[in-house]
């Protein structure tokens, strides 16, 4: 953090904010705000590469978004995203830069990018050398990818392949394994042939307990059914290139410190991705987040997609009170995507210290959580709509959908397909119209309500029948869902973390908060195992005593 920038609560600008929050904030109606500016959406739209944003029913004015764009100012914003993109250390508590942004320029362009594009080229052609043989009979053609990771070597892979699966090689089944849980890698492994599946072992440190147990146990299996040649079956992906060969594994694509774990599906992480869309959708990935980051570099914060989002979560977060954020995708492509943003936003700002190891007087990070729609309607829009919690809504809307090629040789099932789509877009359209205008009692009361009880009131029905509005929404739309808008719409949310981490002044890119409980389990295990609770807290001592009857 430049030593110059203040303290977010210490500026001028989040006493400006505080008092507009009283005045404007309390009264703030956005049914009123559209009636008095029919210019409102005009004014609060933005268009980024791939993404156009709709603001307007997110709960802010143009004065609100004048203060908080002096708060990035008197926070050195622009110094702090230049410091980043430049290659400062600005991981401070590990004395790493944070380059993700590097992985994606073109050659030639960005710190590292000789040995960015070597490593980048050697997967690509590894990728494609699988694939021009994915699903022959020759031992050897891969039919079964099996990527074993957890946390950011999981989640990006993991979430791409399911959001293209439309664009993914028809002759490879691509599978992700994460957790301890025997159960995720032992349902999967009695349906592999060895000869015809490559394992792809992820991990920055390859010291991850869940994905060495996974790793560890998938050799057991291709060794117990047979499997030969394990060099050409096992491949890893790792900064710790002789932690992999100690392991066993000989081939191995690398990356680098610089690399956080939740902005790794950039590297080589993302060799699944690889696998499963070939190099020039990869290449298209890279491409589209690339755009997103000219964008965050260059456009005024005005008109910076990732700024305005940044500094919408600061003034939901510390004026607002909101405390979490539903991520709802109309895409069931996009349904691994709150898991993914789960990560990025929660272990990159859920921080109570600052950059210094000073404790924050201030909220940081929200609870993302969330459903594609329409499911989510089906679970827990009733909270949304009338709970006693005000949660925003991110709708996220695809103008044209993307299903497989097979599925458009006939007319009549193309038109079907397109009702379905439709039906989709409508549902999402309808919950943020009803998050915004509610419905009054005297409305409720004009209707029927087939299913009420006839022994109660209509008064009474209706006051049930009430949605109290004006709660916040935003829609980011896409044309389609394609590598290059995934990679944007990906690049958007990873910049827009950085900036309200960077207005909270933490350091968005270490996650200390993980250690506790993985030092824990490696002292429960044997204890767990042989039954030893003394000295033990004894809740725990329980637990174990109870877990080993079972
Ligand atoms: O959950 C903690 C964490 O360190 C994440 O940050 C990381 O993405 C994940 O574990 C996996 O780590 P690795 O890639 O080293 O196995």
């Amino acid at each position: 953090m430049p030593l110059s920038a203040p303290r977010c609560d210490e500026t001028v600008a989040w006493s400006a904010l505080a008092g507009h929050a009283q005045v404007h904030g309390r009264e703030l109606d956005l049914r009123q705000l559209f009636q008095d500016d029919p210019d409102r959406v005009q004014r609060l739209s933005l268009q980024a590469p791939e993404v156009w944003a709709d603001l307007s029913r997110s709960h802010w004015d143009v004065a609100t978004q004048r203060h908080l764009l002096d708060l990035a100012r008197e926070c050195l914003l622009a110094d702090r995203r230049d410091a980043l993109l430049a290659g400062a250390a600005v991981n401070t508590t590990e004395g790493r830069a944070v380059l993700h942004t590097a992985l994606r320029a073109p050659k030639g362009q960005g710190p590292h990018s000789e040995a960015v594009h070597a490593e980048l080229d050697r997967m690509l052609a590894f990728a494609e050398r699988i694939r021009a043989r994915a699903g022959g009979e020759q031992p050897g053609d891969i039919h079964d990818v099996v990527h074993i990771g957890i946390g950011g070597s999981d989640l990006g892979p993991r979430m791409v392949i399911a959001a293209l699966a439309h664009r993914l090689h028809p002759g490879l089944r691509l599978h992700s394994i994460s957790n301890v849980d025997g159960q995720d890698l032992g349902a999967l492994l009695p349906r592999l042939n060895p000869a015809h599946t490559l394992f792809v072992v992820a991990s920055k440190t390859f010291t991850t307990q869940e994905t060495l147990a996974n790793a560890n146990t998938a050799r057991q299996w291709f060794l117990d059914a047979g499997g030969t040649e394990i060099d050409r079956h096992f491949v890893a992906v790792s900064t710790a290139v002789e932690r992999v060969r100690a392991f066993g594994i000989s081939e191995v694509f690398a990356f680098w410190d610089w690399v956080g774990g939740r902005f790794s599906m950039w590297s080589t992480i993302g060799l699944p991705i690889a696998l499963g869309i070939g190099a020039d959708g990869f290449r298209e990935l890279l491409a589209g987040a690339h755009a997103m980051d000219r964008h965050f570099a260059e456009a005024p914060f005005e008109a910076n997609l990732p700024v305005q989002l940044g500094l919408l979560d600061v003034w939901y977060r510390n004026f607002k009170g909101y405390t979490s954020r539903c991520v709802a995708p109309y895409a069931q492509g996009l349904r691994s995507l709150p898991a993914y943003l789960q990560q990025l936003v929660m272990e990159s700002n859920g921080k109570s210290v600052d950059a210094q190891g000073q404790p924050l007087p201030y909220a940081t990070s929200d609870v993302l959580w969330g459903e594609p729609g329409t499911n989510g309607q089906h679970a827990f829009f009733q909270m949304l709509h009338q709970g006693s919690d005000v949660v925003p809504v991110e709708f996220i809307l695809v103008a044209r959908p993307s299903y497989p090629a097979v599925l458009q040789a006939s007319p009549a099932l193309q038109a079907a397909l397109k009702q379905q789509h439709e039906a989709l877009l409508a549902n999402g359209l309808a919950q943020a119209q009803a998050l915004m205008w509610g419905k009054t009692e005297a409305e409720a009361l004009t209707e029927q309500a087939p299913t009420a009880s006839p022994a109660l009131a209509p008064e009474v029905i209706a006051r049930h029948r009430t949605f109290p509005g004006n709660r916040p929404s935003l829609t980011l739309v896409l044309d389609e869902v394609s590598p290059r808008s995934l990679g944007a719409l990906i690049a958007l949310f990873e910049h827009r973390t950085f900036v309200s981490g960077a207005v909270w002044g933490i350091n968005s890119f270490d996650q200390w908060g993980v250690e506790l409980g993985k030092a824990l389990c490696q002292q429960l295990l044997p204890r767990l195992q042989s039954g030893d609770t003394a000295g033990l807290d004894a809740s725990s001592a329980a637990l174990i005593g109870r877990l080993r009857q079972g």
